[in-house]
């Protein structure tokens, strides 16, 4: 059934730089890729789709698609790639999309930081390093000016607890740290490199005369206990849910950080000028997990696993859109004053059998988000493309287009069109 979206709702597709671009040689990922064993089947993320060099055959796919929004992250790797020294040929690369994009009629959405950093920053400490806020907040700075003053929308940090999880909770990407003592002070720099790229690009754009959006693109997960009647589990839920869903958003609202799960981590802190430094929900939904409390390395931790008997993606991820409706209810009764864009949902699907549907699910269920009056402002499908995926490799297919590696021709796949004709079929009626 076909439900009217609000007017200039935003359909598109996002990417991450480094998991489409290729060549992403300053950053800290490209080196670390090199050690065996921390990729699947050791791949690299090397020449990737080569988003660069074929941009605009990919924004020729955009077109075909219909979409009137396209999410990109800003590879500071490639702005940057020392110290104070700005590349021109990024600069000017980034511009030609940001124009492209415009003409197409397609709005760029524009993320600072997706997963990866230059390497001499992530040399110094990454988000722990010290001046790493006047550093970020300088990128952030540039890339406004020089690149996107005609931009509206900012995402400063992609999933800043499954980026800062991976890396420094459980070591499985690089700076490789483990254990929750670990993420205190990368998280605190982390939300003071947002505070004052927040304000400052603010500033820059209130002396321009124009309005801009600024959050965090936030990974939500539902997390339900593994047996529904069991304390333990319930409480372990629960304290999941709290840490890694509320955090950072809750951060970004009050100014205080709390984080607390039981014998692991306890935060508690306020940072200044920080709250308020959101101006909409970016919401990245893929999954649920169900939670209980087992014995891993001789502690207790929480063990996640999908629900049995239901239907997962490639990688094993509960296709869930109920999950979808729970946590948009969520978002929206906890922070009523903020719209919600939907920065990511997708799809590992190799065959492309289950993807028109899972997003016809997803999308009948924001509908379903608008007609209860939660302020949806956008849809961004993950992926344009197959890409890189991380500690996955490139197995993993999120794409609407299929990639042949190999020669890197692009397919649109079947569900390339049914999601043009959906987004068709939304259009608000002239
Ligand atoms: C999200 C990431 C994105 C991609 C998808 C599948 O967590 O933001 O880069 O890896 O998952």
């Amino acid at each position: 059934m076909t439900r009217e979206f609000p007017k200039g709702f935003l359909w598109g597709t996002a990417t991450a730089a480094h998991q489409v671009e290729g060549n992403n040689i300053h950053s800290d990922w490209w080196e670390w890729e090199k050690i065996p064993g921390k990729i699947k089947k050791n791949e690299r993320s090397g020449i990737a789709c080569d988003h660069w060099g074929r941009f605009e055959v990919d924004l020729s796919l955009m077109r075909e698609l219909g979409v009137n929004a396209y999410r990109f992250s800003i590879e500071w790797a490639k702005i940057e790639p020392r110290e104070g020294e700005m590349n021109d040929e990024a600069i000017r690369h980034y511009q030609n999309v940001v124009r492209l994009l415009l003409g197409a009629g397609i709005e760029p959405l524009i993320t600072l930081h997706h997963f990866t950093s230059p390497r001499w920053w992530a040399e110094r400490g990454l988000w722990a390093a010290p001046g790493a806020a006047t550093a970020f907040c300088g990128y952030a700075k540039l890339v406004y000016r020089e690149i996107a003053a005609e931009c509206t929308r900012f995402t400063t940090v992609n999933e800043p607890l499954v980026h800062l999880g991976g890396a420094y909770v459980l070591g499985l990407t690089p700076p490789e740290k483990k254990g929750f003592l670990n993420l205190k002070a990368p998280l605190v720099g982390m939300l003071e490199c947002h505070r004052d790229a927040y304000w400052a690009l603010h500033a820059d754009a209130a002396e321009r005369g124009r309005k801009i959006d600024i959050g965090m693109a936030h990974h939500v997960r539902v997390f339900d206990p593994k047996r529904r009647w069991n304390p333990v589990d319930i409480l372990t839920a629960g304290a999941l849910d709290r840490a890694f869903n509320w955090t950072l958003p809750d951060a970004l609202e009050t100014g205080k950080l709390r984080m607390k799960i039981p014998g692991l981590v306890n935060i508690d802190l306020e940072i200044p000028g920080l709250a308020r430094t959101q101006d909409s929900f970016g919401l990245n939904y893929y999954s649920r997990d169900l939670v209980t409390l087992g014995f891993k390395d001789g502690r207790l931790e929480p063990v996640l696993s999908p629900k049995s008997g239901r239907p997962t993606n490639d990688l094993g991820w509960e296709l869930y859109p109920e999950g979808f409706l729970r946590s948009l209810r969520r978002v929206h009764e906890r922070y009523p004053r903020l719209s919600v864009l939907v920065t990511e949902n997708g799809i590992a699907d190799h065959a492309d059998r289950n993807r028109s549907e899972f997003i016809r699910e997803h999308v009948d269920t924001l509908s379903a988000a608008v007609s209860e009056g939660i302020p949806v402002t956008g849809y961004l499908y993950w992926s344009l493309l197959d890409n890189f995926e991380w500690i996955e490799g490139f197995d993993p297919r999120f794409g609407l287009v299929e990639m042949d590696y190999r020669d890197l021709s692009r397919k649109p796949r079947p569900s390339f069109y049914k999601y043009r004709d959906l987004i068709r079929a939304h259009a608000p009626s002239p």
